[in-house]
This record gives structure tokens, sequence and C-alpha cells, in this order.
């Protein structure tokens, strides 16, 4: 095994953008956020982000987790009903189905956006199917014209979970805007980071009504004193993680076009390669590029885990294609279904062979060269297994 070369700097796949502003926001928060100011920093973040995402309404949550619980459960989604989202993502956007007791029902994804395939969603509608889950995976966008057309026809609620898409683009819309409602994730890897957090958008003033409610301990509209009519959660983001979300929010588009630019290093450098794929961005999108994600052919000899062992040898950390859900364990004491049946899998390329390259804040030319360079070499040599 090469040793790692300890003589440069080692680059981490993630990393946020945290200036003095951050800083200043949150001590502000920390000293002045109490008493009848408690939630006065929430309600900035929630009005910078409604406005630039151009929705109605925003709630800041402990994560975007428990956005995607709140959506089902705001829309009444409970034991004996299905619902249908993709079998490649990270497991907090299908888990909420199993949260609220419903049957998750896993289909396929596309192999050039890695998002949902909506002939597959249309596949697997039944009279038990309540929702759609679309995930606008690394920055890319669903193809939500037909998931909307889906949605509407079969009446059922569409639910887009844009935690790693804040910034992308649908056909002039921002990701977030085109589900009945969306979630975002401020985890610290993510685009704009709190910590940890969350936030649920929507237009529809009911559903948004009965958001607030559940994320309240069923308490209901106004209520001060504590009569509490159903039993629900509590779901709030506290207010020194909203002044970061506001300090975030204030350089959003400078983060955007980071962002893009770090990608067009990538694509300049590995765009050309034969064999190797890159994030898409077809007609009708504008791509945030939240992780730079390269999916090598198989006839390269490497799968995305022996791919990561080379990289971190050369100093260079990297993350792995999220795998099918229906390949682990995590859901098999959960009543799920996968539909079309196993056969159809054109797009096994990406989970197997595809890793996230590094994308965070603060890289710059030299360093996204040096990645390259190391992944060229790396994919010129087989892979000893
Ligand atoms: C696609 C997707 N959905 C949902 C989540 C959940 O976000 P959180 O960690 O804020 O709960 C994440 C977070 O990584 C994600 O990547």
């Amino acid at each position: 095994m090469n040793k790692p070369a300890r003589s440069l700097p080692f680059i981490p796949v993630a990393a946020p953008s945290i200036t003095e502003r951050e800083g200043e926001l949150a001590r502000e928060a920390a000293l002045t956020a109490w008493g009848p100011g408690h939630y006065a920093f929430n309600a900035r973040f929630e009005s910078m982000m409604a406005q630039y995402v151009g929705v109605n309404h925003a709630a800041s949550l402990p994560h975007a987790t428990s956005g995607l619980h709140l959506a089902l459960a705001a829309a009444g989604i409970g034991p004996g009903d299905e619902v249908i989202g993709p079998d490649v993502t990270w497991i907090a956007s299908m888990a909420p189905i199993s949260y609220v007791g419903a049957k998750p029902v896993f289909v396929d994804i596309l192999p050039d956006t890695w998002c949902i395939d909506p002939d597959a969603v249309e596949a697997a509608i039944t009279p038990r199917t309540k929702a759609i889950i679309g995930v606008d995976l690394y920055g890319s966008m669903c193809d939500w014209q037909r998931l909307r057309a889906i949605a509407d026809r079969f009446k059922i609620v569409l639910i887009e979970d844009s935690a790693e898409a804040l910034g992308s683009i649908f056909d002039g819309k921002k990701a977030g805007s085109l589900g009945d409602m969306a979630v975002f994730s401020f985890h610290g890897s993510k685009t704009i980071t709190t910590g940890e957090g969350g936030m649920i958008v929507t237009n529809d003033d009911d559903l948004f009504a009965r958001i607030q409610k559940l994320r309240d301990h069923g308490r209901p509209p106004g209520d001060r004193f504590f009569q509490n009519d159903e039993v629900a959660f509590k779901y709030k983001m506290s207010s020194v993680q909203a002044a970061l979300g506001v300090a975030q929010m204030e350089r959003i588009e400078t983060l955007i076009a980071y962002k893009r630019q770090l990608f067009g290093w990538y694509r300049d450098r590995l765009g050309y390669v034969d064999g190797i794929q890159l994030n898409a961005e077809p007609d009708l999108v504008s791509n945030s590029y939240w992780m730079v994600t390269a999916v090598p052919e198989s006839s390269f000899g490497h799968d995305k885990f022996s791919l990561q062992a080379a990289l971190r040898n050369h100093g260079i950390d990297s993350r792995p294609f999220f795998s099918r859900l229906t390949n682990l364990g995590a859901f098999k004491d959960h009543p799920q279904s996968v539909r079309p049946p196993l056969c159809k899998r054109s797009s096994d390329l990406a989970p197997t062979c595809g890793i996230n390259l590094p994308s965070g804040y603060g890289l710059d030319e030299n360093t996204v060269d040096r990645v390259c360079v190391s992944l060229k070499k790396i994919l010129s040599t087989p892979a000893l297994v």
C-alpha cells in the first residue's frame, strides 16, 4: 500500500464558510434573544429563506429529518398508506415514512441526474399511495414537471427533499418551491450551515398552520395557557443557530457562486475524461453542486470504497455515493416494498462506483488540481482486490 502523502495538507471532503459575521450574530443571539425576543433571529432567518426560495411560509427546525416527519404528519399520512421515494438517497429522506407508520415504496433513480425516475413513480402508484418524496440529490434537480403532473393526476402530496439543493433552480423556480412542502438541511457539511438545523417551507396556508401546531406539542394557535389538544412533537431551532443562519443567508449568492465555480474547476479537469460521469445540469436546471460527484465506469476496476481508500493515501478525503437503501439492513424489520421489481437497474453504476470529491468552502483551483491529478492517477491503476 502507498504511504499517505504526509507533506501535503489533508483535503477535507466538506467544510463550512464561517466568518466574523457568524460569530458576531451568534454572540448577539446568545446575549439578547431571550424573553419576548426569544425567536427574533428565527423569524429573521425564516423570512430570509422564504424570500430567497420564493415561498410564503418557512419554519426553522432542529434538522431536515424533522421537516420530513412533519410534512408526512401534516399531510395526515399514517398506517395503511404508501409513500413513494428513491431507493438511492440518504436514509433521512425515507426513514420518516416509517416514523409515521406508513410503508416506504422504493423506486429507481435516473442514471444521469441520480434523482427519482418519474416512470418508476407512475408504475408504483396504488390506491394506497398518499405521497411522493422527490430528492434533489447532491444539488441535482428532479424532473419536477413530471412529478407535479403525476401528483396532481392522482391527487397525492408532493414533498421535496431539497436538503442538498439550496440555490439550485428548475425552470426558473428555486429548489424548495416545487413540492407542496419542502425541507432544507443546515448540517455542517451543507451549502449553508447552522451546525445542525433544518427548515420546512410551503405555500399552503393550511399545511403551514398544521405544521406549526404539530411542531409545538399540539398547542392550538396563540395558546398561552398550555391547552394542548393533541399529542405531537417539539421541533424547534435555537436562536443561536438561527443567528448563524441569518449570517449565512446574507452571503447566499456568494456561497452559491463559489459552489458553481468549484464545480467548474473540476469539470475543466475531469469533464473530458472518458468513462467519468459528473453531476448533470440538464436544460431548465441550474445546479448548486452541493457535492461534486464523480462516477467512474466499472471498467476502471474500482468501486467507491477502493477509490476512497486510494484517495485517502493521497491525503484526500471523499464520501461514497449513497447506497441503495434496499441493500441495507435498516428497513428489514419495517413494512416496505420495491416497485417495479428489482430488475430495472440501469442506474446501478452510481451507487456502486460513485464518490463525492472535496467540495468544501475555501478550496482553491490548485487544490482541485491536486485532487484531479490524484484521481486520474488512481484510476489508471486497477485496484488490488
Ligand atoms: C437528501 C437528504 N435528506 C435529508 C437529510 C437530513 O438532514 P438532517 O441531517 O438535517 O436531518 C439529509 C442530510 O444529510 C440529506 O442529505
